[in-house]
């Protein structure tokens, strides 16, 4: 029998031609010029899952985009792994600081990708991730070595918050029922140094509009007089956190998870060098919430970032005048607990009662969702690290991301299973970034690894 290393070394070229094609359809969910290419990625995504094996696929209509639904049910009594992606990317823009066209794919060598990376809008996050699964199914299949049953459930709205596949998941309980999800749509540590991701973060999104005057005004003529929106804002804006970097919003720690010693300790343990991480961002000092490593501040403490702040006049030259409006759209990145509904409520009801007198406010809330935490004592990640040993030769690092896939504390709500995030990215992979790319040797890990983890999922479920 077939084993999964020289599969690879086999269908390599496959692999990574098949990929590139689905790459090369620009599938932006949040740009509905990119309407028709999303769809086609749907289509295509479906096809090769018909050929990787599946039994069933279903192209599952929303109101929104399709969520590509396939199985293979090998025998009732055995586990089912269900296997969630997203087929939808972010928009590319600024399109002029790539290297190369986002929806063109090429292979290029990197420092940390010497084996080639490939460059495409989405080639990490997350089609090139997902495939992964296709192709480890095409490999258990093809090879009669698939240990259980599987289904597959891949979205195109991802990036736009997912809000149609959250009805599809309320109203599909017992088709979508599993005894594990698996999700590839994170990251890891280093190539040589394999983690597993524990935890994700909520995630609370918002936008406010601060009016001023009816009118912009001559900034000379009414200058000092009135409330200027965009000074308004932007002081608002810095209010927002102490001299310590805590967050000021009345209530906003109050379910913060607090993490103990141990478990502090023990996630300072994975290895990190603060002057790499300096000199990959070109900075000369991170920036943070005072009492707390820069990774704890990525990953286990809630923050708030301005995305986007825009008003007046930036075109070219000056012009003297202030502005009517004044806007920015705000993230909130959540830990475990903090409920992000309630968070949302906390910075309207908080934004609001510090604008001052001479202007109004509006606070628009986003999308949103929980953050979640995964025991490393369930069969699920033992399952993964067993994989891991398998094709790394070490035990993978279990680590909390900073990241967040709201729909995740979803599908426990709903399906009451955990989720298995067995991400393959590098921080460095440039996701939602110009210049994305995904490693050809992180592509081929993840197919290796894939089905290590059906085998030993089977055989401790037993
Ligand atoms: N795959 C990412 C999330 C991610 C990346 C988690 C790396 C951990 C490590 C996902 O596609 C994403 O971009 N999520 C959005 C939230 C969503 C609601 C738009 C995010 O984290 O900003
Ligand atoms: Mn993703
Ligand atoms: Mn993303």
């Amino acid at each position: 029998m077939q084993n999964i290393q020289s599969y690879i070394t086999q269908h390599k070229k496959r692999f990574l031609n098949e990929l590139i094609e689905l790459l090369k359809i620009p599938s932006v969910s949040a740009d509905s010029a990119y309407k028709n290419d999303v769809i086609k990625t749907a289509d295509e995504v479906a096809t090769s899952l018909k050929d990787s094996g599946c039994d069933i696929v279903e192209i599952c209509e929303t109101e929104g985009y399709p969520i590509i639904y396939a199985e293979k049910t090998i025998d009732e009594n055995l586990p089912t792994v269900l296997v969630y992606g997203h087929y939808d990317v972010q928009p590319a823009d600024p399109m002029e600081l790539w290297d190369s066209d986002p929806f063109a794919p090429v292979i290029k060598n990197t420092e940390l990708h010497p084996d080639g990376a490939i460059f495409a809008r989405g080639a990490c996050d997350d089609k090139g991730q997902m495939y992964m699964h296709v192709k480890a199914m095409e490999f258990m299949t093809s090879t009669g070595q698939l240990p259980c049953n599987v289904k597959f459930m891949i979205e195109g709205e991802e990036e736009v918050g997912s809000v149609n596949l959250s009805k599809f998941v309320k109203e599909n309980q017992e088709k979508l029922s599993n005894d594990v999800i698996l999700i590839s749509d994170t990251g890891m540590i280093a190539n040589d140094v394999p983690s597993i991701t524990t935890g994700l973060r909520g995630l609370s999104y918002v936008e406010v509009e601060v009016t001023g005057p009816n009118r912009d005004l001559h900034s000379g003529l009414y200058g000092g007089a009135v409330a200027n929106p965009i000074n308004i804002l932007t002081k608002m804006i810095a209010s927002l956190h102490d001299e310590n970097n805590h967050i000021t919003i009345p209530g906003f720690y109050d379910n913060v998870e607090e993490l103990s010693i141990e478990e502090r300790a023990e996630m300072a343990k994975a290895p990190f060098s603060l002057e790499n991480y300096k000199k990959a961002l070109d900075i000369d000092a991170v920036y943070g919430e005072e009492g707390y490593t820069t990774n704890e501040r990525n990953s286990i403490r809630p923050t708030l970032d301005v995305n986007g702040i825009w008003g007046g006049y930036i075109g070219e030259g000056a012009k003297t005048v202030i502005a009517s409006k004044a806007y920015a759209k705000i993230s909130m990145r959540l830990v475990p607990n903090q409920d992000w509904e309630r968070i949302t409520e906390l910075f309207k009801t908080h934004f609001e009662s510090i604008a001052p007198q001479g202007v109004t406010i509006k606070v628009n809330p986003h999308h949103g969702g929980q953050g979640y935490v995964t025991p490393i004592n369930s069969i699920g990640y033992q399952a993964a690290s067993k994989a891991y040993q398998e094709t790394f030769g070490k035990t993978p690092i279990p680590q909390r991301s900073g990241g967040s896939i709201p729909i995740v504390s979803l599908f426990e709500q709903e399906l009451k299973s955990k989720t298995i995030l067995m991400g393959f990215g590098l921080d460095s992979d440039a996701i939602h970034s110009p210049n994305e790319h995904f490693g050809v040797w992180n592509y081929l890990k993840g197919i290796e690894t894939i089905p290590y983890f059906y085998k030993h999922f089977t055989e401790l479920h037993k």
